[in-house]
């Protein structure tokens, strides 16, 4: 599989029933270093530098967001600044999900929304793929998420990035796949 078919099928932006989920833009440069300059990210995140630089941001933003290898969205309140991030990439030849948002965000079910719609529209996009997720063991806000979402723990082994902690893997079952097990029961 190459990331071309999930990347030209999965919507550029989409709505919530509070949030937009929207490309990022340079625009977003100063809302998102100040977002992302936050040592909570970096300590569960594998690709997140602190301090976080508009240097930072703007790689972010130029390679990253707006490459062909990842597609990344902007999870913003209808109409107002970004407020985290959420993207879809290749890891070993399977997709995978990452996200966060800024601290002053959490625990208010914005990401719950954010990636629950973005769940819907891979299960559109792309029925016949499976997707994964990590998370830290101790990450239980993000483990909470994700099973809420769809995936199940599948995996458990040592960080690469995060010495002495431990990761979990987690998959989300084809849509398709769903069906024909609902179908066969
Ligand atoms: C992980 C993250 C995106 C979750 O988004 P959020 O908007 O804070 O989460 P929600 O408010 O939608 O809550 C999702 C679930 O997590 C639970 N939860 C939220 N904060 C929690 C916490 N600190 N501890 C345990 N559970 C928590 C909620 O109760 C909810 O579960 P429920 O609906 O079964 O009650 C956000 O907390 C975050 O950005 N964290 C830092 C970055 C990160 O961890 N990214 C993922 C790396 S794998």
């Amino acid at each position: 599989m190459t990331f071309n078919t999930i990347y030209r099928a999965m919507p550029l932006r989409f709505l919530t029933d509070t949030l937009e989920l929207r490309p990022i833009e340079l625009a977003d440069l100063a809302d998102l270093v100040q977002l992302a300059n936050n040592k909570q990210l970096h300590d569960v995140l594998a690709r997140m530098p602190h301090p976080y630089t508009s240097e930072d941001g703007l790689y972010f933003i130029n390679d990253i967001a707006n490459g062909t290898d990842e597609r990344v969205w902007a999870i913003c309140q209808r109409n107002g600044p970004m407020m985290g991030v959420v993207g879809i990439h290749l890891r070993d030849g399977n997709p995978e999900i990452g996200y966060w948002l800024g601290a002053e965000h959490w625990g208010q079910g914005i990401g719950s929304q954010a990636i629950g719609a973005l769940m819907d529209e891979f299960d559109i996009a792309v029925p016949d793929l499976e997707l994964y997720a990590r998370c830290l063991k101790s990450n239980l806000a993000s483990k909470a998420l994700l099973e809420k979402v769809g995936f199940e723990v599948t995996g458990e082994g040592a960080s690469n990035d995060k010495p002495g902690e431990t990761v979990w893997t987690f998959t989300r079952p084809a849509r398709d796949d769903i069906y024909e097990q609902e179908a066969a029961e």
